[in-house]
């Protein structure tokens, strides 16, 4: 039976669909995405023909006389005549949204098996008023398993409805009688519908808009976020249909989605079915809401990375060639008034919106007061200003000379067709108040000091890591709530405690590539062939480094040595440092390092031995071969070989592996898996966010001339390296078992000290538990997979998402000669293939997404740890002569503006957001006041049984976090660093962290 989970979980995100047009426009702005409409969908059930022999059965509201028939045990029985209540007159005339809610059980005690309802419509009437989406009214139809509705033209109710973050929410009664045929309604005054709704509105935000004048208003509330405060749409977490016997039982329809004005839409009581044992009045309602989200969920290749018009100017620089092989993302429109939004269940919550938002003004501050206490700044700025100052006295005096009021009479109407309205009011409110000189000059001198200082401020980099450190973490200070500056990273925090663990030791090295922010690169090797294959390691480079370790053979046998390959940058190297890395002053690398594991040195952690940094460059690097004071020759080598790892992290393991990646399941999960489908439960959570963080990246951070080309070393090459890591992607390397096995470090003895691989076994065997007895509940075996439909389409369509890859890999050039391309899929035939493809992919949303996200802060924003990018060559002939100073070594780094530009990025990739939503989470670790309490756990999951094997998820994950602490306590006791990236709790990990950033949440979303 369904009931209101009481287990603790994660509620689902609050998936969106980009704003919905009416139903009669689709036709028009939204004809390429959704030509078949809900609406119309709905017009045609509504004609589907009753079965025979059930012809007496209809749904009823009466005023209570029992002169009707009412359904039971299955059987129709006479109910009594449908009287229309005079409660239910439309109180608006504004946008009419329709909720058709499809359900399980009845929810009277005399409801003993039988399933009366099969489909309940709710249509929401809402207003364009602030609070129209409390106090706006509904439209309540209730369908029969025939599919028949009932009343046909829905019922009305008002509000106000339950609000979900109200301590006393109200619910909205049914009218008194009111009678749903085939519920036995006990005590009708108690039936009731309880509507949880989060309305965007401006008084529950307590936000005050502003009123500088009207042109102003309409211009803020045609924005995207303040039209949410001030739109008519609902965002509906469930509905509760309750009452009429006292027993205190619901009936439950999970929602958890937009439903906007004058837009439709179906939601689905809690029970799980696959498709094959649907009860044969949903069917129907199943579909049709399928082949909605197949029409507003499509997949579009990565050739929208340089926006239009330029993405059609193949001879701009700014020209970005379509990814492929690559996976596919969400299609959202190029142009018109949608360009670039995408299904709005899909978008950010309010909460999660804020803290992006914050995060990155936060940055933009914390990027500007580190520039600041930089100390070349301040004359580069009283330049500046005075350049600025004496540009807008000329400019001021001209104007003086020109702008006559008939002048700017003419400027004003230039204005009127150029600018929008509340624009033109500042604009003319600010020359208003001031003298037009006055004004136009300080416009003018502003205009070109900013421009000044930007240019300058831009060249300018730190001359020691001293001078870096105290420009960047030494200024903190507290402007009310908000902490300004840069928190000192992790990495820096440790070398100041424990010099022996400095981020420039060779132990800090190889301990990032056991517990660092890409602990899945480290490789055993077995074979000096293995070495030497690669191309970049030469025989002579080999000897070199047999010479300075004598024990090399030996550590080769027993298993001690093992290789980081950076080569896939190789192929960019030319086109980089010929073009745009010419014109930066920067170099790119493509790093390969050896490194060795001796059990009582290091504490267990393998360190280099060894940095190439490239094929063809003169020589190996080692630590013998720099005989500098402070071996900074050597530090650079490492350093060089870290910007690989950056560059090779942040574009294959962490934008590859799961934003992009984990892109194509949630794609796939809306367009295939019906919302009553028992995996749709299931991985739902694990999709959270993920398409819109994707979406938002594509604008501002991996996009032509973003963040990551920007500050990368690939540059304009960035996405084509995340390219050729998807070349060597293959589905069944992607959990962590058979990855470490591939990496040939699953056995113990290969690397006994290496964190990342006890925590990740200890999570993965919680999560692949979890999925086997959720998956035993659904199918008992080959044929039940065989037989849904759904399950095999949701399949295919992941397969579909990244089919560029299978057609490359059919080409036999594309591949080295003799080489295999290997699996790309496995099979989907039985239950052992169902659970490692369903582990396989809330790992990669999950913890894989945690171990390469949440690092970033604690390794990468100390950045002589971990630089984005190198300026200048390596000088072979300063480190043979022992000249390599500490100077030289900074000047090799990112300028300031490049260090702190990547510091402010990984700051605000590594904080989670208020509604952030742990895996296994439990209710009482929820943060308070963002859902209901009841909730929190995954709300989904209404069936008993389903609950049931997430409670034991969540106490799995409970001993997993106990366990993975006594491992950390271990650890700390043996004086190695502890591992938190994979602690999934949020609220035990106690290390005394600069960023908080423990917790695995559920899925992609940052
Ligand atoms: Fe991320």
């Amino acid at each position: 039976m369904a009931r209101i989970s009481t287990m603790q979980q994660p509620i689902l995100a609050a998936p969106k669909v980009g704003r919905l047009s009416p139903p009669e426009a689709w036709s028009s702005s939204r004809s390429l995405t959704c030509p078949l409409t809900l609406h119309k969908l709905l017009q045609g059930a509504s004609s589907i023909p009753l079965p025979a022999g059930n012809t007496k059965y209809a749904f009823q509201a009466s005023q209570g006389k029992a002169n009707g028939s009412s359904f039971n045990g299955g059987k129709v029985k006479q109910t009594r005549k449908h009287v229309a209540h005079p409660a239910l007159a439309p109180t608006r005339k504004a946008g009419r949204c329709t909720v058709i809610a499809a359900p399980a059980p009845t929810i009277t005690a005399a409801r003993t098996a039988s399933r009366p309802v099969e489909t309940v419509m709710l249509s929401i009437i809402t207003g364009t008023e602030g609070d129209a989406g409390m106090f706006g009214s509904a439209k309540v139809t209730f369908v029969s398993k025939q599919g028949e509705r009932y009343p046909p033209n829905g019922l009305e109710i008002s509000g106000p409805f339950a609000h979900s973050t109200r301590k006393d929410p109200k619910q909205c009664k049914l009218p008194v009688g009111f009678e749903v045929a085939g519920i036995i309604v006990e005590n009708p005054k108690d039936m009731r519908i309880d509507i949880r709704v989060l309305a965007w509105l401006a008084h529950r935000l307590d936000v005050k808009i502003p009123v500088v004048n009207q042109n102003l208003l309409n211009l803020l509330t045609s924005l995207p976020f303040f039209k949410r405060l001030t739109d008519g749409d609902w965002y509906i977490y469930q509905l509760e249909l309750a009452g009429g016997t006292g027993a205190g039982e619901k009936q439950v329809f999970p929602l958890f989605g937009w439903v906007e004005e004058a837009s439709v839409r179906l939601a689905f009581d809690g029970t799980a079915y696959l498709p094959q044992d649907t009860p044969p009045g949903l069917t129907s309602w199943r579909r049709k809401a399928l082949i909605v989200n197949q029409n507003a969920y499509n997949y579009q290749p990565y050739n929208d990375l340089s926006k239009p018009p330029n993405n059609d100017n193949y001879l701009s620089p700014d020209f970005r060639p379509t990814l492929d092989p690559y996976p596919q993302h969400v299609q959202a429109p190029r142009t018109g008034p949608d360009a670039g939004t995408i299904p709005r269940d899909e978008t950010f919550g309010l909460s999660k919106s804020k803290s992006f938002t914050q995060g990155t003004l936060r940055g933009a501050v914390n990027l500007l007061w580190a520039l600041l206490n930089n100390g070349g700044t301040g004359p580069i700025l009283v330049r500046d200003v005075a350049a600025g100052v004496a540009v807008g006295y000329f400019v001021g005096t001209v104007a003086e000379q020109f702008l006559t009021p008939d002048v700017l009479a003419a400027a004003g109407q230039l204005l009127d067709g150029l600018l929008p309205g509340a624009v033109q009011s500042v604009v003319w409110f600010v020359f208003g108040k001031l003298p037009v000189k006055t004004a136009a000059g300080g416009l003018a001198g502003l205009a070109t000091g900013l421009a000044l200082l930007l240019n300058d401020v831009k060249k300018l980099s730190y001359t020691s890591v001293e001078a870096y450190a105290k420009s960047c973490f030494k200024h903190d200070f507290r402007l009310g709530p908000l902490l300004i500056g840069y928190q000192e990273p992790w990495v820096y925090t440790l070398g100041e405690q424990q010099p022996d663990k400095a981020w420039n030791t060779d132990f800090m090295f190889g301990w990032q590539t056991v517990a660092g922010i890409n602990p899945e690169s480290i490789t055993l090797v077995t074979s000096e062939k293995q070495i030497i294959g690669g191309g970049t390691i030469t025989e002579e480079d080999l000897q070199k480094v047999k010479k300075e370790l004598p024990t090399f053979d030996k550590d080769l046998k027993n298993k001690q040595i093992f290789i980081l390959d950076f080569s896939v940058l190789y192929e960019f190297m030319n086109t980089f440092n010929n073009e745009a890395g010419k014109k930066a002053g920067k170099h790119l690398y493509a790093p390969v390092v050896l490194l060795r594991q001796a059990d009582n040195e290091h504490l267990g952690v393998p360190v280099p031995i060894a940095v190439k940094l490239a094929k063809g460059e003169d020589e190996i690097v080692t630590p013998g071969s720099d005989s500098s004071q402070g071996k900074w020759g050597w530090t650079l080598a490492k350093a060089i070989a870290a910007s690989g790892n950056s560059g090779v992290h942040q574009l294959g393991q962490h934008w590859l592996r799961t934003h992009a990646v984990c892109e194509t399941y949630a794609l796939a999960m809306r367009r295939q898996l019906s919302e009553v489908h028992p995996l749709f439960k299931l991985l739902i959570p694990h999709t959270r966010y993920t398409m819109d963080i994707n979406n938002k990246a594509r604008v501002s951070l991996i996009n032509t001339n973003g963040v990551i080309e920007s500050n990368f070393s690939p540059g304009p090459e960035a996405m084509q390296v995340s390219a050729a890591a998807y070349r060597g992607w293959r589905f069944e390397n992607e959990n962590p078992e058979q990855d470490l096995k591939a990496r040939g470090v699953l056995d113990k003895s290969a690397l006994p000290n290496y964190p990342y691989r006890e925590h990740a076994l200890e999570v993965w065997g919680a999560l692949r538990e979890y999925v086997r007895e959720y998956v035993d509940l659904y199918y008992t075996g080959s044929q039940d997979i065989a037989d849904d439909y759904e399950l095999q389409a949701f399949w295919a369509d992941v397969k579909q998402a990244h089919s560029s890859l299978d057609t490359w890999l059919k080409i036999p050039a594309n591949l080295p000669k003799g080489a295999e391309p290997g699996l790309v899929w496995p099979d989907l035939k039985t239950k052992d293939d169902l659970v490692m493809i369903l582990g396989t992919i809330m790992w990669a949303g999950s913890a894989m997404h945690s171990v390469v996200n949440f690092g970033q802060y604690d390794y990468a924003a100390f950045v002589p740890n971990s630089p984005a990018s190198i300026r200048g060559e390596f000088d072979y002939a300063k480190l043979r002569a022992g000249e390599y100073t500490e100077r030289d070594f900074m000047a090799a780094m990112p300028t300031a503006f490049e260090m702190t530009t990547v510091m402010t990025v990984v700051e605000a990739l590594v904080v989670h957001a208020g509604d952030e939503q742990y895996l296994g989470q439990q209710s009482e670790a929820a943060p308070p006041g963002v859902y209901p309490p009841e909730l929190t756990a995954d709300p989904w999951l209404v069936d008993d049984k389903a609950s049931q094997v997430y409670d034991r998820f969540v106490a799995r994950v409970n001993k997993a976090q106990e366990k993975l602490e006594g491992l950390n306590k271990a650890a700390e006791k043996a004086g190695s660093p502890p591992y938190y990236y994979l602690l999934p709790r949020k609220d035990m990990a106690d290390w005394d962290r600069n960023v908080p950033a423990q917790g695995v949440p559920n899925s992609v979303t940052i």
